[in-house]
Parts: structure tokens; sequence; C-alpha cells
């Protein structure tokens, strides 16, 4: 007969946290959101590190390279989803690998023969007013000069006159030879008081342009995740079918972390995958497995190689696995079961391999709480899908704003194979996943802040300064459907939900 578990599957929203003593001297802004991917290996220690626990799903329609470049800048790592070719996954990761931070490329130019009119057409589609002249018109040819909008009246002067009527010509434009660093090339804005920058090789090509608002969005973020070379990190999703043509691929293209993208990863495949790459490249490669709900399954991939382990199935916002083939658990009950085992294995072999609560994520308070409950970081899909790195368009519905989210378990995201030569076409018989909108909230920068500011708040008020304190002086109650009414605020009018609070017991710490 089946075992039967005695307790129910439990979800985030079912706990709260209790506060603990928050010791004088502690703030929001003093926390240490450090954590470990992996767990420390051969001469690696203390092996992969991130500098704020949050990752993105390997998922199409949320990591690509841009959204893992700026959540790369904001501590995290990206993992670019490989249900793509190999060759294109690869220059996706070589695309993060490549950002010079602070240089960027530029996408809007002109010739100096174009109209203002043509000009003004430019600006208004990219949104930017400085837009470089070269001699082709393109980010990388002969630069001629600059032209913003203010070197023109729109209303006053005649739009049919050329751009080198306007712009300022070559001869005075402050510009930076290729091979600066970036600190020298915002001395040098900030010494001529300029905006832009453009960067120009010896042959007078344009190479790249850095800006002032970068400089001080840089200063606003300074825990961007950099490897040796200081290079902006990135993870990589493999499968299990064409990881010996995959990996190396992802090898060269400089991916830092690699991790398995299965809905059930309790499997031989993985087994044997972790094999062939340890084989192959040692402790050179961090390697994720899964995804798990329970001891035993961690167990298995542990004792098999895996560096770390994800935790989850079924949670997933676009996901229909439980419903389709009745496998699963609660995301809460799967991840305290996990992370006891992870902490009575650390206390038996001195080896601490990190867990990562992956799905079902709905709002800033269940990440608070998977942390809480043990997850060394946690992997996100539909909160990155939101915004606007992700890598499909907006779209207006009923004159509001969304994103398209599909699940990898759909017809839509797994017809890539249809395309590939790497992949034996494998035939779907049965969806996992859904396709559907998210409404879309603004760049990571500016959501992943008020995320992480509350996190920081809370693990205050629990009296930690790091994650690992943060778990360790964790209490968690859980709730009954009467306390969760009993925290909403139905029972008020609300007249301005954006109001600041001013007296002083409410703030944050
Ligand atoms: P979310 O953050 O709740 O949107 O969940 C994202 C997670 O859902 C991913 O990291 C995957 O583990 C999982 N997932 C992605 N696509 C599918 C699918 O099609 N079916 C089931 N789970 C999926």
């Amino acid at each position: 007969m089946a075992t039967i578990i005695d307790d129910v599957s439990r979800t985030f929203s079912e706990y709260l946290l209790i506060p603990r003593l928050t010791r004088k001297g502690q703030t929001a802004e003093g926390v240490d959101l450090k954590t470990p991917v992996s767990a420390v290996r051969g001469n690696h220690a203390p092996g992969f590190l991130m500098n704020v626990p949050i990752v993105s799903a390997c998922m199409q329609s949320v990591s690509g390279s841009r959204l893992s470049i700026a959540l790369a800048r904001q501590g995290g790592l990206g993992f670019i989803f490989c249900s793509q070719s190999v060759a294109s996954q690869a220059e996706m990761v070589r695309q993060v690998k490549s950002h010079k931070a602070g240089f960027v490329q530029s996408d809007t130019n002109a010739t100096s023969d174009m109209t203002l009119d043509e000009v003004i057409r430019l600006m208004k589609e990219s949104g930017h007013s400085t837009v470089p002249v070269t001699d082709d018109g393109t980010s990388s040819g002969k630069l001629v000069g600059i032209i913003t909008d203010k070197d023109f009246w729109q209303y006053e002067d005649d739009l049919s006159r050329r751009v080198s009527q306007h712009m300022t010509p070559l001869t005075d434009v402050i510009f930076g030879p290729d091979g600066i660093s970036l600190r020298e090339a915002n001395q040098l804005l900030h010494q001529h008081k300029k905006e832009c920058l453009p960067i120009v090789d010896e042959q007078g090509n344009l190479t790249a342009l850095v800006f002032k608002k970068d400089y001080e969005d840089h200063r606003r973020h300074p825990q961007e995740l950099l490897d040796e070379s200081k290079r902006l990190c990135v993870g990589a999703g493999i499968n299990t079918h064409d990881y010996e043509e995959r990996v190396p691929a992802l090898m060269d293209a400089g991916a830092d972390v690699l991790c398995f993208d299965a809905s059930d990863g309790f499997t031989e495949f993985q087994a044997e995958g972790i094999a062939w790459m340890r084989s192959r490249y040692g402790d050179d490669v961090v390697i994720g497995a899964g995804n798990v709900v329970s001891a035993e399954g961690f167990d298995y991939l542990v004792e098999r190689g895996a560096d770390f382990i994800k935790v989850g199935i079924g949670g997933g916002s676009i996901c229909i696995t439980r419903e389709q083939k009745g496998i699963g658990r609660g995301q809460a009950s799967a991840l305290l079961e996990v992370a006891a085992r992870r902490d009575a294995y650390h206390e038996e072999t001195g080896r601490y391999i990190p867990i990562c609560s992956d799905g079902g994520l709905a709002n800033d308070t269940q990440i608070v709480v998977a942390l809480a409950m043990g997850a060394d970081f946690v992997m996100m899909g539909r909160y990155f899908a939101m915004t606007e790195e992700s890598p499909t368009p907006k779209t207006s519905i009923n004159g509001q704003i969304y994103k398209p989210y599909w699940g990898e378990g759909t017809r839509r995201a797994q017809n890539w194979q249809r395309y590939s030569d790497a992949m034996e076409t494998r035939k779907l018989i049965f969806e996992e996943g859904v396709d559907a909108y998210v409404p879309f909230v603004g760049p990571v920068s500016e959501v992943l802040e008020t995320t992480l500011y509350k996190l920081r708040s809370t693990m205050v008020n629990i009296g930690s300064d790091t994650l690992s304190e943060f778990r360790e002086r964790a209490i968690l109650t859980k709730v009954s459907e009467q306390s969760v009414v009993e925290a909403g605020t139905g029972s008020v009018f609300k007249f301005n939900s954006n109001a600041e609070v001013e007296s002083s017991g409410w703030g944050q710490a």
C-alpha cells in the first residue's frame, strides 16, 4: 500500500514570522544579502556566491540576455533558457559576458545628410535625445559628430535642414579612446560637464557610448555580480537530452553556473548528466540539479555530485503539472523537508549544499518566508516576466499594459525543437504549462529595490544581519483562515494607498 504523509501540503501564505529582538544599530541598509549558490568544491572556496538571493527562471519569456544583464547588475543571476538551439543560447551567454558595464553600444545613429525631421523621428522611436552621427549611420561607423535635442528647436527651425548644419562636429566633440576604463570615462564626463561620452577607436570608428546617468545608476546599485575578470555573471539552463553538445558550448561562451531545467529532476538521467560534466570539467563547473520535493530526492542528486538543488514541483504560476500528472507538493512543505535534510547533511558531512526555492512566489512576503524557511535563494519566472527587460513585447489590453508569459511545458515553448539540429524532436502529448499575460511593472532595478528593501526590513525585525542568521533565528507560525482576514484591511475604507506614513512607529527599521 502507498505511504500517506500525515501533514497536508502547505504553501507560503499559510505562515507568518514572529519578530525576534532587534538590536540597537541594526538597520535595513546594514543587512548583508550575500548567499552561496554552490557547495564548496576542491580549491573553489567559498564556492559561487551571489550578492542577492534571487535568480530568474530558465524560461523563454523570462531570461534572455537583457534580463540577465539587468539582474546581474543588481547582484543576482539570470538563467538563460535552454529551449532554443545550442548556438543561440551560447550567443545569449556571450552577450552577457561581453557586456561592458557602463559602455553601451549605440542603438540609434544618424548620418550627417539626414534631415532634422528624420532625426526627430529617430529620437521619438528610440526615446534617446543624444544621437551619434557616423559616416554610414551605423553604431560602428566613423564618428563625425553628435546631435542632441538641444541642437535645434523643433517648432522654430526648418526641419528640412541637414543634421550637419546643427550637430556638434567631431572637432568639438569630447570623446574617449577605445580601451579607456569606466572610471577614466566617468572622469572625462565629469571634467567636461557632459552627459554622454562617445568612445572611438584608432581608426575613428565609434565603439561605445558612456552616459552620466549610468554612472549615477551604478552608484545606486553597487551590488553587481562580477566574475574574476570583472565580467557580469550569468547562468544557463540545460536539459538531459543534448548536454554533451550544449554544455561545452555554454562553457566556451563563459556561463558561470549551469542548471538542469526539469519539472521532476529525481532521475537517473540527471545523475548521468552530472557524471558526464564532472568527468569532463571536474570542479570547474557549477551544477544545479532538480527539481525535487523530498529529502530523498535531495540526497540522490547531492550524492551524484550536484552543487545546489532546486526545490519545487507544480507551484509555478503558469504550471499545470499537478493537474496533468498528479505529482507535486505544496511549496512550503517541500522546502521545509529539503531544508531540514540540507542542514542534517551539513552536520553529517560538513558539506553545505545550497537549495533554491523555485516557483510559486506570488508576492514579496512569500519571498521573505521562503528565505526564512531555509532557501538559500529563490528562482522566479512571473516576477521577471513582468519587467521591462524580459524578452517579450509590451501589449496593451483594455488600456492596461501587459507582457506575455508562458510555461516551458507549453506547446509554444517546446516548438523550438522543430528547428533544432541538436535535439531529436520529441512528441508533446500533453502540456504542463499555460500561455498567459502578466501586468507590466517597469524595470528590474525598481521592482527588485522594493523587494529587497522589504526583505532587509523583515530581517531586522528578526534581529538578523545575514541570511544564514535569518534562517537560524526565524520562528514561523501557521495562520488560520480567520487570521488571514484579520491581516487584511477589508474593514476600513482606504482613501489613498500611496500616502506616506509619518508616524515613527510604523515606518521601516
Ligand atoms: P513562477 O515564478 O511562479 O512563475 O514559476 C516559475 C517556475 O515554474 C520555473 O522556474 C519552473 O520551475 C516552473 N515552470 C516553468 N514552465 C513550466 C511549465 O510549463 N509547467 C510547469 N512548471 C513550469
